[in-house]
Protein backbone atom coordinates (compact mmCIF):
# COMPACT_ATOMS: atom_id res chain seq x y z
CA UNK A 1 0.00 0.00 0.00
CA UNK A 2 1.24 3.14 -1.04
CA UNK A 3 4.31 2.19 -2.66
CA UNK A 4 3.91 4.01 -5.76
CA UNK A 5 3.62 7.30 -4.17
CA UNK A 6 6.76 6.14 -1.65
CA UNK A 7 8.85 5.45 -5.27
CA UNK A 8 7.69 9.05 -6.21
CA UNK A 9 9.07 10.14 -2.51
CA UNK A 10 12.13 8.49 -3.46
CA UNK A 11 12.68 10.31 -6.58
CA UNK A 12 12.16 13.63 -5.58
CA UNK A 13 14.47 12.87 -3.16
CA UNK A 14 17.35 12.31 -5.16
CA UNK A 15 16.73 15.56 -6.50
CA UNK A 16 18.41 17.03 -3.49
CA UNK A 17 21.95 15.13 -3.98
CA UNK A 18 24.67 16.99 -2.82
CA UNK A 19 22.78 19.94 -1.60
CA UNK A 20 21.32 18.65 2.10
CA UNK A 21 24.17 16.97 3.98
CA UNK A 22 24.09 16.37 6.88
CA UNK A 23 20.75 16.37 6.72
CA UNK A 24 18.90 13.25 4.93
CA UNK A 25 17.23 13.16 1.30
CA UNK A 26 13.71 13.61 1.52
CA UNK A 27 10.60 13.79 -1.04
CA UNK A 28 6.89 13.96 -0.09
CA UNK A 29 3.48 13.76 -1.41
CA UNK A 30 -0.11 14.55 -0.22
CA UNK A 31 -3.23 12.96 -1.03
CA UNK A 32 -6.34 14.54 -0.63
CA UNK A 33 -8.95 12.59 1.26
CA UNK A 34 -10.45 11.08 -2.31
CA UNK A 35 -6.49 9.55 -2.74
CA UNK A 36 -5.90 12.44 -5.25
CA UNK A 37 -2.18 13.74 -5.76
CA UNK A 38 -2.41 17.54 -4.70
CA UNK A 39 0.84 18.36 -3.94
CA UNK A 40 4.48 17.14 -3.37
CA UNK A 41 7.68 18.47 -2.60
CA UNK A 42 11.66 17.37 -1.17
CA UNK A 43 13.90 19.08 0.67
CA UNK A 44 16.60 21.07 -1.83
CA UNK A 45 18.67 22.36 0.54
CA UNK A 46 20.18 22.20 3.87
CA UNK A 47 18.71 25.25 5.75
CA UNK A 48 15.71 25.36 3.89
CA UNK A 49 11.98 23.78 4.00
CA UNK A 50 11.73 20.08 4.70
CA UNK A 51 9.86 18.10 2.24
CA UNK A 52 6.58 18.34 4.19
CA UNK A 53 6.96 21.99 4.13
CA UNK A 54 8.20 22.58 1.00
CA UNK A 55 4.65 20.39 -0.18
CA UNK A 56 2.10 21.58 2.56
CA UNK A 57 2.86 25.20 2.04
CA UNK A 58 1.53 24.90 -1.72
CA UNK A 59 -1.47 24.55 -0.21
CA UNK A 60 -4.26 25.55 2.48
CA UNK A 61 -5.41 23.53 5.17
CA UNK A 62 -9.00 23.33 3.83
CA UNK A 63 -7.39 21.13 0.63
CA UNK A 64 -5.96 18.88 2.98
CA UNK A 65 -8.72 17.74 5.33
CA UNK A 66 -8.65 14.36 6.12
CA UNK A 67 -5.43 13.55 3.37
CA UNK A 68 -2.89 11.60 3.26
CA UNK A 69 1.00 12.46 3.35
CA UNK A 70 3.18 10.37 2.02
CA UNK A 71 7.10 10.71 3.18
CA UNK A 72 9.76 8.64 3.12
CA UNK A 73 11.55 9.74 6.60
CA UNK A 74 9.40 10.48 10.04
CA UNK A 75 8.57 13.71 9.97
CA UNK A 76 10.90 15.73 12.38
CA UNK A 77 9.73 16.81 15.63
CA UNK A 78 12.16 19.61 16.44
CA UNK A 79 13.13 23.17 16.06
CA UNK A 80 16.27 23.16 13.75
CA UNK A 81 16.83 25.69 10.91
CA UNK A 82 13.04 24.96 10.43
CA UNK A 83 9.97 24.61 12.95
CA UNK A 84 8.69 20.73 13.02
CA UNK A 85 7.33 19.36 10.55
CA UNK A 86 4.98 16.97 13.12
CA UNK A 87 2.94 20.78 13.65
CA UNK A 88 2.61 21.26 10.33
CA UNK A 89 0.90 18.13 9.70
CA UNK A 90 -1.12 18.38 12.75
CA UNK A 91 -2.25 21.76 11.73
CA UNK A 92 -3.05 21.00 7.89
CA UNK A 93 -5.34 18.22 9.23
CA UNK A 94 -3.80 15.11 7.70
CA UNK A 95 -5.86 12.33 8.88
CA UNK A 96 -2.86 9.31 7.81
CA UNK A 97 0.97 9.89 6.85
CA UNK A 98 3.21 6.72 5.36
CA UNK A 99 6.88 6.70 6.29
CA UNK A 100 9.17 4.42 4.40
CA UNK A 101 11.83 4.87 7.70
CA UNK A 102 11.82 6.19 11.30
CA UNK A 103 14.13 9.39 11.79
CA UNK A 104 17.11 7.41 14.34
CA UNK A 105 18.55 11.43 15.06
CA UNK A 106 18.03 11.63 18.55
CA UNK A 107 17.66 15.65 18.02
CA UNK A 108 14.66 14.95 15.37
CA UNK A 109 13.20 12.33 17.27
CA UNK A 110 9.57 11.93 18.11
CA UNK A 111 7.58 12.61 15.06
CA UNK A 112 5.67 9.43 15.09
CA UNK A 113 4.23 9.84 18.75
CA UNK A 114 3.55 13.08 18.42
CA UNK A 115 1.43 12.42 15.17
CA UNK A 116 -0.58 9.56 16.85
CA UNK A 117 -0.86 11.55 19.89
CA UNK A 118 -3.12 13.87 17.89
CA UNK A 119 -5.19 11.18 16.69
CA UNK A 120 -3.49 10.85 13.11
CA UNK A 121 -2.74 7.37 12.02
CA UNK A 122 0.82 6.48 10.69
CA UNK A 123 1.89 3.77 8.69
CA UNK A 124 5.71 2.87 9.00
CA UNK A 125 8.12 0.89 7.00
CA UNK A 126 6.74 1.10 3.66
CA UNK A 127 9.52 0.32 1.17
CA UNK A 128 12.16 0.30 4.14
CA UNK A 129 15.00 -1.35 2.89
CA UNK A 130 15.32 1.10 0.03
CA UNK A 131 14.33 4.54 1.95
CA UNK A 132 17.13 2.83 3.94
CA UNK A 133 19.60 2.53 0.87
CA UNK A 134 18.61 5.73 -0.32
CA UNK A 135 19.80 7.34 3.17
CA UNK A 136 22.62 5.21 3.79
CA UNK A 137 25.00 8.33 4.26
CA UNK A 138 22.78 9.90 6.78
CA UNK A 139 22.06 6.36 9.15
CA UNK A 140 26.13 5.50 8.73
CA UNK A 141 26.79 8.81 10.07
CA UNK A 142 24.43 8.31 13.06
CA UNK A 143 25.67 5.03 13.92
CA UNK A 144 29.34 5.24 13.23
CA UNK A 145 29.48 8.88 14.06
CA UNK A 146 32.37 9.25 10.97
CA UNK A 147 32.10 10.43 7.88
CA UNK A 148 30.96 7.89 4.88
CA UNK A 149 33.17 6.48 2.64
CA UNK A 150 33.10 5.65 -1.26
CA UNK A 151 35.94 4.08 -2.60
CA UNK A 152 36.10 4.87 -6.67
CA UNK A 153 38.23 3.32 -8.51
CA UNK A 154 39.01 2.63 -12.43
CA UNK A 155 40.38 -0.57 -13.80
CA UNK A 156 40.96 -2.78 -16.50
CA UNK A 157 39.58 -6.48 -16.71
CA UNK A 158 42.48 -7.84 -14.70
CA UNK A 159 41.67 -5.61 -11.71
CA UNK A 160 44.73 -2.60 -13.07
CA UNK A 161 45.01 1.04 -12.78
CA UNK A 162 47.96 1.28 -14.23
CA UNK A 163 50.81 -0.25 -16.24
CA UNK A 164 54.26 -0.98 -14.48
CA UNK A 165 55.97 2.11 -15.93
CA UNK A 166 53.09 4.11 -14.00
CA UNK A 167 50.91 5.05 -17.18
CA UNK A 168 47.40 5.34 -16.37
CA UNK A 169 45.95 7.56 -18.68
CA UNK A 170 43.29 6.86 -19.58
CA UNK A 171 41.95 3.33 -18.50
CA UNK A 172 37.79 4.44 -19.28
CA UNK A 173 36.03 5.94 -21.65
CA UNK A 174 35.47 9.42 -21.91
CA UNK A 175 31.76 9.04 -21.04
CA UNK A 176 32.69 6.94 -17.76
CA UNK A 177 35.20 9.87 -16.96
CA UNK A 178 32.57 12.01 -16.94
CA UNK A 179 29.57 10.05 -15.11
CA UNK A 180 32.46 9.69 -12.36
CA UNK A 181 32.82 13.53 -11.91
CA UNK A 182 29.05 14.04 -11.90
CA UNK A 183 29.15 11.36 -8.99
CA UNK A 184 31.56 13.29 -7.14
CA UNK A 185 29.67 16.25 -7.03
CA UNK A 186 26.92 14.49 -4.79
CA UNK A 187 29.29 13.82 -1.98
CA UNK A 188 30.60 16.30 0.83
CA UNK A 189 34.46 16.24 -0.15
CA UNK A 190 36.71 14.04 -2.25
CA UNK A 191 40.50 12.48 -0.92
CA UNK A 192 43.18 11.68 -2.89
CA UNK A 193 46.96 11.49 -2.43
CA UNK A 194 50.27 12.98 -2.49
CA UNK A 195 51.56 10.23 -4.63
CA UNK A 196 48.52 10.61 -6.70
CA UNK A 197 48.66 14.21 -7.26
CA UNK A 198 52.17 13.73 -8.01
CA UNK A 199 51.77 11.48 -10.47
CA UNK A 200 48.96 12.64 -12.22
CA UNK A 201 48.59 16.51 -11.49
CA UNK A 202 45.12 16.13 -12.09
CA UNK A 203 42.32 19.26 -11.38
CA UNK A 204 39.77 17.20 -9.33
CA UNK A 205 37.10 19.92 -9.72
CA UNK A 206 35.20 19.79 -6.02
CA UNK A 207 34.12 22.55 -3.66
CA UNK A 208 35.91 20.58 -0.75
CA UNK A 209 39.18 18.56 -1.43
CA UNK A 210 41.22 16.67 1.11
CA UNK A 211 44.77 15.61 0.52
CA UNK A 212 47.18 13.24 2.48
CA UNK A 213 50.45 15.02 2.23
CA UNK A 214 52.12 13.13 5.13
CA UNK A 215 55.44 14.37 4.33
CA UNK A 216 54.67 17.84 2.71
CA UNK A 217 55.67 17.06 -1.17
CA UNK A 218 53.03 19.01 -2.49
CA UNK A 219 54.21 22.27 -4.47
CA UNK A 220 51.13 25.04 -4.27
CA UNK A 221 51.30 25.54 -8.12
CA UNK A 222 50.10 22.03 -9.07
CA UNK A 223 46.38 22.58 -10.73
CA UNK A 224 44.30 21.16 -8.00
CA UNK A 225 45.11 23.57 -5.99
CA UNK A 226 43.59 26.39 -8.16
CA UNK A 227 40.43 25.74 -7.39
CA UNK A 228 38.14 24.61 -4.20
CA UNK A 229 39.21 24.78 -0.95
CA UNK A 230 41.56 22.47 0.39
CA UNK A 231 42.58 20.28 3.65
CA UNK A 232 45.72 18.79 3.47
CA UNK A 233 46.70 16.07 6.19
CA UNK A 234 49.99 16.35 7.39
CA UNK A 235 52.08 14.02 9.11
CA UNK A 236 53.88 15.39 12.50
CA UNK A 237 57.78 15.74 11.21
CA UNK A 238 57.93 18.13 8.30
CA UNK A 239 56.16 21.53 7.03
CA UNK A 240 55.97 23.25 4.07
CA UNK A 241 58.79 26.33 3.03
CA UNK A 242 55.94 27.77 1.25
CA UNK A 243 53.15 30.32 1.79
CA UNK A 244 49.94 28.76 2.48
CA UNK A 245 47.42 30.04 -0.26
CA UNK A 246 44.50 30.96 1.19
CA UNK A 247 41.88 28.38 0.32
CA UNK A 248 44.66 25.90 2.06
CA UNK A 249 43.85 24.55 5.52
CA UNK A 250 46.39 22.15 7.00
CA UNK A 251 46.03 19.42 9.84
CA UNK A 252 48.14 17.58 11.53
CA UNK A 253 47.94 14.16 12.65
CA UNK A 254 49.73 11.73 14.04
CA UNK A 255 51.95 9.04 12.63
CA UNK A 256 51.60 5.23 12.77
CA UNK A 257 54.95 3.54 11.55
CA UNK A 258 55.26 6.53 9.30
CA UNK A 259 51.72 6.48 8.27
CA UNK A 260 48.83 8.95 8.56
CA UNK A 261 46.25 7.39 11.50
CA UNK A 262 43.71 7.15 8.94
CA UNK A 263 41.46 6.45 11.92
CA UNK A 264 42.38 10.19 13.31
CA UNK A 265 42.18 11.29 9.66
CA UNK A 266 38.54 10.41 9.67
CA UNK A 267 37.68 11.83 12.76
CA UNK A 268 39.09 15.24 12.47
CA UNK A 269 36.99 15.06 8.70
CA UNK A 270 33.62 14.69 11.03
CA UNK A 271 34.11 17.24 13.28
CA UNK A 272 34.53 19.68 10.20
CA UNK A 273 31.24 18.73 9.56
CA UNK A 274 31.93 16.50 6.13
CA UNK A 275 29.60 13.60 6.23
CA UNK A 276 30.53 12.27 2.91
CA UNK A 277 33.91 11.32 1.12
CA UNK A 278 34.60 9.73 -2.42
CA UNK A 279 37.78 8.84 -2.64
CA UNK A 280 39.74 8.88 -5.70
CA UNK A 281 43.36 7.21 -4.89
CA UNK A 282 46.16 4.83 -6.19
CA UNK A 283 46.35 1.21 -5.34
CA UNK A 284 47.92 1.58 -2.00
CA UNK A 285 45.28 3.95 -0.04
CA UNK A 286 42.99 1.84 -1.62
CA UNK A 287 44.28 -0.98 -0.15
CA UNK A 288 44.90 0.56 3.31
CA UNK A 289 41.19 1.77 3.44
CA UNK A 290 39.91 -1.71 2.44
CA UNK A 291 42.29 -3.69 5.21
CA UNK A 292 40.97 -1.30 7.74
CA UNK A 293 36.96 -2.32 6.52
CA UNK A 294 36.79 1.85 6.25
CA UNK A 295 34.83 1.56 2.58
CA UNK A 296 31.49 2.19 3.31
CA UNK A 297 30.61 1.57 -0.31
CA UNK A 298 32.98 0.71 -3.56
CA UNK A 299 32.45 2.91 -7.25
CA UNK A 300 33.95 0.16 -9.43
CA UNK A 301 34.30 1.33 -13.45
CA UNK A 302 35.72 -1.17 -15.40
CA UNK A 303 36.85 -1.25 -18.71
CA UNK A 304 36.83 -3.88 -21.51
CA UNK A 305 40.88 -3.66 -21.75
CA UNK A 306 43.91 -6.06 -20.29
CA UNK A 307 47.34 -5.27 -19.29
CA UNK A 308 48.31 -8.78 -18.62
CA UNK A 309 51.17 -7.75 -16.75
CA UNK A 310 52.16 -8.99 -12.95
CA UNK A 311 54.14 -5.49 -11.98
CA UNK A 312 51.26 -3.06 -12.98
CA UNK A 313 49.56 -1.61 -10.32
CA UNK A 314 46.71 -3.10 -8.76
CA UNK A 315 43.57 -1.79 -8.04
CA UNK A 316 43.97 -2.44 -4.24
CA UNK A 317 47.71 -3.34 -2.95
CA UNK A 318 48.53 -4.26 0.57
CA UNK A 319 48.48 -7.16 3.31
CA UNK A 320 46.38 -10.33 1.00
CA UNK A 321 44.36 -12.82 2.57
CA UNK A 322 45.29 -16.42 1.82
CA UNK A 323 42.03 -17.83 2.26
CA UNK A 324 38.73 -16.76 0.27
CA UNK A 325 37.32 -17.37 3.19
CA UNK A 326 39.28 -14.55 4.83
CA UNK A 327 38.09 -11.72 1.86
CA UNK A 328 36.09 -8.63 2.35
CA UNK A 329 32.56 -9.27 1.05
CA UNK A 330 30.45 -6.09 -0.18
CA UNK A 331 27.20 -6.54 -1.86
CA UNK A 332 26.47 -5.71 -5.52
CA UNK A 333 23.50 -3.13 -5.70
CA UNK A 334 23.93 -1.45 -9.25
CA UNK A 335 25.25 -2.40 -12.29
CA UNK A 336 25.53 -0.26 -15.14
CA UNK A 337 26.64 -0.23 -19.07
CA UNK A 338 28.55 2.68 -19.54
CA UNK A 339 29.56 1.76 -22.90
CA UNK A 340 32.57 0.18 -23.83
CA UNK A 341 32.37 0.17 -20.26
CA UNK A 342 30.54 -0.76 -17.00
CA UNK A 343 30.17 0.32 -13.46
CA UNK A 344 28.93 -1.79 -10.40
CA UNK A 345 28.33 -0.30 -6.80
CA UNK A 346 28.68 -2.25 -3.75
CA UNK A 347 28.54 -1.69 -0.84
CA UNK A 348 29.90 -3.17 2.57
CA UNK A 349 28.40 -6.52 4.37
CA UNK A 350 29.02 -6.46 7.81
N1 LIG B 1 42.49 4.35 -12.02
C1 LIG B 1 42.20 4.86 -10.83
O1 LIG B 1 41.14 4.65 -10.28
C2 LIG B 1 43.24 5.72 -10.17
C3 LIG B 1 42.82 6.69 -9.25
C4 LIG B 1 43.80 7.46 -8.63
C5 LIG B 1 45.15 7.22 -8.91
N2 LIG B 1 45.49 6.28 -9.82
C6 LIG B 1 46.91 6.02 -10.10
O2 LIG B 1 47.49 5.48 -8.93
C7 LIG B 1 48.87 5.82 -8.94
C8 LIG B 1 49.28 6.16 -7.52
O3 LIG B 1 49.09 5.03 -6.73
P1 LIG B 1 49.91 4.77 -5.43
O4 LIG B 1 49.47 3.45 -4.88
O5 LIG B 1 51.33 5.01 -5.70
O6 LIG B 1 49.45 5.96 -4.51
P2 LIG B 1 48.17 6.27 -3.60
O7 LIG B 1 47.50 5.04 -3.12
O8 LIG B 1 47.35 7.31 -4.27
O9 LIG B 1 48.87 6.98 -2.39
C9 LIG B 1 49.75 6.24 -1.57
C10 LIG B 1 50.26 7.18 -0.55
O10 LIG B 1 49.18 7.58 0.31
C11 LIG B 1 49.72 7.98 1.52
N3 LIG B 1 49.08 7.56 2.71
C12 LIG B 1 48.76 8.39 3.68
N4 LIG B 1 48.27 7.76 4.72
C13 LIG B 1 48.26 6.49 4.42
C14 LIG B 1 47.88 5.32 5.13
N5 LIG B 1 47.42 5.34 6.37
N6 LIG B 1 48.01 4.16 4.50
C15 LIG B 1 48.50 4.10 3.26
N7 LIG B 1 48.90 5.17 2.56
C16 LIG B 1 48.77 6.34 3.16
C17 LIG B 1 51.14 7.45 1.55
O11 LIG B 1 51.89 8.61 1.33
P3 LIG B 1 53.02 9.08 2.34
O12 LIG B 1 54.16 8.15 2.12
O13 LIG B 1 53.24 10.48 1.93
O14 LIG B 1 52.43 8.91 3.72
C18 LIG B 1 51.29 6.55 0.35
O15 LIG B 1 52.53 6.58 -0.24
C19 LIG B 1 49.04 6.95 -9.90
O16 LIG B 1 49.82 6.50 -10.99
C20 LIG B 1 47.66 7.27 -10.36
O17 LIG B 1 47.63 7.57 -11.72
C21 LIG B 1 44.57 5.54 -10.45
Amino acid sequence: MYEREMRKCFRLARKGKGQVSPNPLVGCVVLDKSGKEISNGYHRKYGENHAERDALLKLMPDDTAGGTLIVNLEPCNHYGKTPPCSDLIIKYGISRVVISTLDPNPKAYGGKEKLEKAGIEVISGVLREEGEFLNRIFFNNIKNKRAYLVLKTATTIDGKIGTSIGDSKWITSEGARKLSRKFRQEYDAIMTTSATVLADNPQMRHRQKIILDRDCRLDFNLKIFKQGNIILFNGDKKKYNQTIPSNVQIINVKEINSKLDLKEVLKKIYEIGIMSVFIEAGSKLNGEIIKQDLADEIIQFTAPKILNDNTGLSCYSGDSVEKISESKIYELKELKLIYPDYYARYIRKL
